[in-house]
């Protein structure tokens, strides 16, 4: 299967991360470490997103190291030698050949070697920008490679003098997507609606959680999308109002609603997607009455992402939306300046109204820039996703609210004059979801 990233452009990446680093300085960034699960199984491998983006290269085992103005190579990758032997029980490797012929990398060593060839290439870099803490083992490689090079300073050795966090600058290239990551990222989207629209064609009353999950993943992987961007949340009735609700075992009952929050990914790139849906195909009165005051937060919330607003302007667009529905509905009561300013809707809606969206499915990149919320700018991807959720045990609401949890999920990247919504196809008015579910 093609991938849709080109080779050139994680090379470009690599370009522009170094045209932005100090002239004498080096980058290193590591491959994920592999986990075990349990005795002798690991987790399936999902690469590190920082050297996802800048390599392509999905093994681990791996570093990448960027030398600026290096005579033979400025990108250098150390990985796993090829080893017929090894390969017949493990899968195919690249090798340093590979990882030249085939990822574009400027040279290559076996990562056996980099404890001998790595000090030498630091060596009269006054700079090391790596990701400071993120991994205390690979922090701890990382200087004793310098003390190799402070052993030798009598010898006229040159050790950096400064360590540096390299996600300053390489979180702020993420959060621009390219044209090539949209299609990845439109693409992913358009799966994981595929499977929305299935889980809600195959509801039934008596079936479980778990039979819809099943149903996701089942599109998810039949376009080769093998991982999830986060665990699936299938939460019937009341279950809906646990935000992170994963157990997905429960019976779905007649006259429940049903929340599904999931989204594959692709290429390492994240779709996240809510729906609610009335497990019998028909919303009751006071389930419409609620999802169509989310549904309309959700439309205001997206009518505010475009360039020149900024990060929280849908979060204010939606909660205006949200607390005038929880006041028209009568469980709040007062007057809409009053319940925004005390926050009288955090009982129903207490969590923001998106992030950031990309190789993680909350993504890097800076919320404020200098104390202030940042402007949307074109290429930004981000999820648009207010709920309203009405605890079972809440006694100041009327009990036809009570238990009733719904969340609307779009991911949207900004355009030059708006937005566009990446997941539209899969259905979210009441009339659009009905008419599906009797399909
Ligand atoms: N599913 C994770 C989120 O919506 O943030
Ligand atoms: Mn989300
Ligand atoms: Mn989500």
């Amino acid at each position: 299967m093609g991938l849709i990233i080109p080779v050139k452009e994680f090379a470009e990446r690599r370009r522009k991360l170094m045209a932005s680093m100090a002239a004498d300085s080096i980058a290193i960034v590591a491959a994920a470490p592999e986990k075990e699960r349990n005795r002798g199984t690991l987790h399936p491998y999902r690469q590190d997103s920082d050297f996802q983006y800048l390599t392509g290269f999905g093994e681990p085992d791996a570093v990448l190291v960027l030398i600026p103005g290096r005579e033979h190579g400025e990108s250098v990758l150390f990985c796993r030698e090829r080893n017929p032997e090894k390969e017949l029980w493990d899968g195919y490797l690249e090798g340093p050949e590979g990882a030249i012929e085939r990822y574009g990398l400027d040279d290559a060593f076996p990562i056996a070697d980099i404890d001998e060839i790595l000090p030498g290439m630091i060596e009269g870099r006054s700079r090391i920008y790596y990701p400071l803490g993120k991994d205390p083992q690979f922090d701890t490689q990382v200087m004793d490679w310098v003390k190799v090079i402070r052993s030798k300073v009598r010898t006229g050795a040159h050790p950096p003098g400064e360590f540096v966090a390299l996600e300053h600058l390489l979180h702020d290239l993420r959060l621009y997507k390219s044209a090539n990551e949209i299609k990845v990222m439109a693409k992913a989207g358009a799966i994981s609606a595929e499977a929305h629209c299935r889980a809600m064609t195959r509801a039934r009353p008596g079936a479980r959680e778990f039979h819809l999950e099943a149903e996701l993943l089942h599109t998810f992987m039949s376009h080769g999308a093998r991982q999830t961007a986060y665990p699936s949340i299938v939460g019937s009735g009341a279950n809906a109002c646990i935000l992170h609700y994963t157990a997905n075992s429960d019976e779905l009952r007649d006259g429940d609603l049903v929340l599904i929050d999931a989204g594959c990914e692709l290429e390492c790139y994240a779709s996240d997607i809510t729906r609610t849906f009335p497990v019998n195909g028909v919303f009751s009165e006071a389930q419409k009455a609620l999802y169509e005051v989310v549904l309309a937060a959700q439309y205001a919330a997206i009518d505010a992402v475009r360039p020149g607003n900024h990060w929280n302007h849908p979060h204010e667009a939606a909660l205006t939306v949200l607390t005038q529905g929880l006041l028209d509905l009568g469980l709040l009561r007062g007057t809409l300046t009053d319940a925004l300013a005390s926050e009288a809707y955090r009982p129903f809606y207490m969590h923001r109204t998106g992030h950031w969206l990309g190789l993680d499915v909350h993504d890097v990149g800076d919320y404020k820039v200098g104390g202030a919320w940042r402007e949307l700018e074109p290429g930004m991807v981000l999820t648009v996703e207010p709920g309203l959720y009405v605890a079972p045990d809440n006694t100041d609401v009327d009990e036809r609210w009570r238990g009733i949890g719904i969340r609307i999920e779009d991911d949207v990247v900004v355009t030059r004059d708006g937005c566009r919504v990446l997941t539209d196809g899969v259905p979210k008015t009441v009339a659009a979801i009905e008419a599906l579910m009797a399909g």
